[in-house]
C-alpha cells in the first residue's frame, strides 16, 4: 500500500529543500493525466488533460503553495499574504492552517467565484475585498509585504514556480517523454513560466528527449500579453484570469519564444463552449478559466495550426465546483415529479 506523498517528497531532489526543512503538505500533485477522446478525434492528435482540479484545494496552486509555505515556515514567518482572483487565496489559506500561520488575503471586490470565497472563509483567513482589480491587489500585497512582517506567497515568490514546475515532471513521467505541445490558460503568467522551467530541467538531464512548444491563451478582454500592452480595466467571465498586468509577463514571453510556441486569446464565448464540451463530452468539470486552454486548442485546430498525430497536453487548472454558476446558467431547470416510479420513468424517457 503506497499513497502519493505530495510534490516535495516525490520530487525532493529537484526542489530547494533539505533534510531539516519543515515540509507543509496536503499531499498535492499526483493528479490524473486523462486521455481526451473527443478532443483527440477533433484534432487528429493524441490529446491529454492534466486535471489540476484534483488537487487538495481544487487547483494547481497547491503545488506552488506547498513550497512557498514550507519555505516561509523554514524562514520563521508567522504570517503570509497574497493577492488573488480566488484560487491562490484558497490554497494559501489551507496551507497556512497546516503551518499554523496567519493568512491575509486581498481579492478584487465582487470578482471572485463564490466557492473560492467560501474556501478562504472556512480556512479562517483574514480577507479584505479591495475596491480595485487583481493588479491593484497585487500592488497592495507587495507593498504590505515590504513594509510589514508578512511573507508574500504570490507567484512572484520563486518557490511558487519551483513547486508548480513539478506538473511537467509528472507529465513526462506518465507519457515517457515530453509532449509535442503543451497548452495552458494564462493569467498572471506564473504557471506557464513554471511548466517551461520543469520541461527544460527534465530535458537538460536527459529524462525527456525534447521540450514541448508552449501555447498560452488569455481571455480576449484580459489579453495584455497578446496586445503587447497593459489592460487597464480587464474583463472576462473567467474571473481567475481577469488580469491586466501579469507579474511574470517577461517569463511568459521567454517560454513562448524559447519553445517556439505562441500566446493568443480566446473569447468568453469560446471559453464557455469548451467548458461545456469538457464536462458533457469528456466528463471533466473545470472552472471557466481552465477551459481557456481547450478553447485555444480548438481555435488553433480550426485555424489549421495543429498538425495531426501530435501528442498534446492541455492543463485544466481548476475544479468546476469552485464556480458552478456557469454550469447552472442557461441550463433547463430539472423537472419535479411525485414519488412515483411510473411518472419518473416516463419523464426520464425510459417508458
Ligand atoms: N487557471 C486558474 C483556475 C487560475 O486560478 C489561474 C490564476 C490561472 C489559470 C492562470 O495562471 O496566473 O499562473 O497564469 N489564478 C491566480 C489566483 C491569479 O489568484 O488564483 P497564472
Amino acid at each position: 500500500t503506497h499513497q502519493w506523498r505530495g510534490i516535495i517528497e516525490e520530487y525532493r531532489d529537484r526542489l530547494p529543500v533539505t533534510d531539516t526543512t519543515p515540509v507543509v503538505s496536503l499531499r498535492e500533485g499526483g493528479t490524473p493525466l486523462v486521455p481526451a477522446q473527443v478532443l483527440s478525434e477533433r484534432t487528429g492528435c493524441e490529446v491529454h488533460l492534466k486535471v489540476e482540479g484534483a488537487n487538495p484545494t481544487g487547483s494547481f496552486k497547491d503545488r506552488g503553495m506547498t513550497m512557498a509555505i514550507t519555505k516561509a515556515k523554514e524562514d520563521g514567518a508567522k504570517a503570509v499574504i497574497c493577492a488573488s482572483t480566488g484560487n491562490t487565496s484558497a490554497s494559501a489559506a489551507a496551507y497556512a492552517v497546516r503551518a499554523g500561520m496567519v493568512c491575509a488575503v486581498l481579492v478584487p471586490q465582487g470578482k471572485i467565484a463564490l466557492g473560492k470565497m467560501g474556501q478562504a472563509l472556512v480556512y479562517g483567513s483574514k480577507i479584505l475585498q479591495v475596491d480595485g482589480n487583481f493588479d491593484d491587489c497585487l500592488n497592495l500585497a507587495r507593498s504590505l509585504s515590504e513594509n510589514y512582517p508578512v511573507a508574500l506567497v504570490n507567484s512572484v515568490n520563486p518557490y511558487r514556480i519551483e513547486g508548480q514546475k513539478t506538473a511537467s515532471f509528472e507529465i513526462v513521467d506518465a507519457l515517457g517523454d515530453a509532449p509535442d505541445i503543451h497548452v495552458l490558460p494564462v493569467g498572471n503568467a506564473g504557471n506557464i513560466t513554471a511548466y517551461w522551467k520543469g520541461y527544460k530541467e527534465y530535458a537538460a538531464d536527459g529524462i525527456a528527449t525534447h521540450t514541448p512548444r508552449m501555447w498560452g491563451f488569455q481571455a480576449s478582454g484580459s489579453a495584455p500579453i497578446v496586445r503587447g500592452e497593459v489592460v487597464k480595466d480587464p474583463s472576462t467571465i473567467a474571473t481567475a484570469i481577469r488580469i491586466g498586468n501579469p507579474a511574470s509577463w517577461d517569463f511568459a514571453l521567454a517560454a513562448r519564444d524559447e519553445s517556439g510556441g505562441f500566446i493568443d486569446e480566446v473569447t468568453d464565448r469560446e471559453i464557455l463552449r469548451a467548458y461545456k464540451l469538457l464536462a458533457s463530452q469528456e466528463g471533466v468539470f473545470v472552472e471557466p478559466a481552465s477551459a481557456a486552454s481547450v478553447a485555444g486548442l480548438l481555435k488553433a485546430a480550426e485555424q489549421g495550426k495543429v498538425d495531426p498525430g501530435q501528442k498534446i497536453v492541455c492543463t485544466v487548472t481548476g475544479n468546476g465546483l469552485k464556480d458552478p454558476d456557469w454550469a447552472v446558467a442557461g441550463a433547463p431547470q430539472p423537472v419535479t415529479v411525485p414519488v412515483d416510479a411510473a411518472t419518473a420513468a416516463q419523464r426520464l424517457g425510459l417508458a
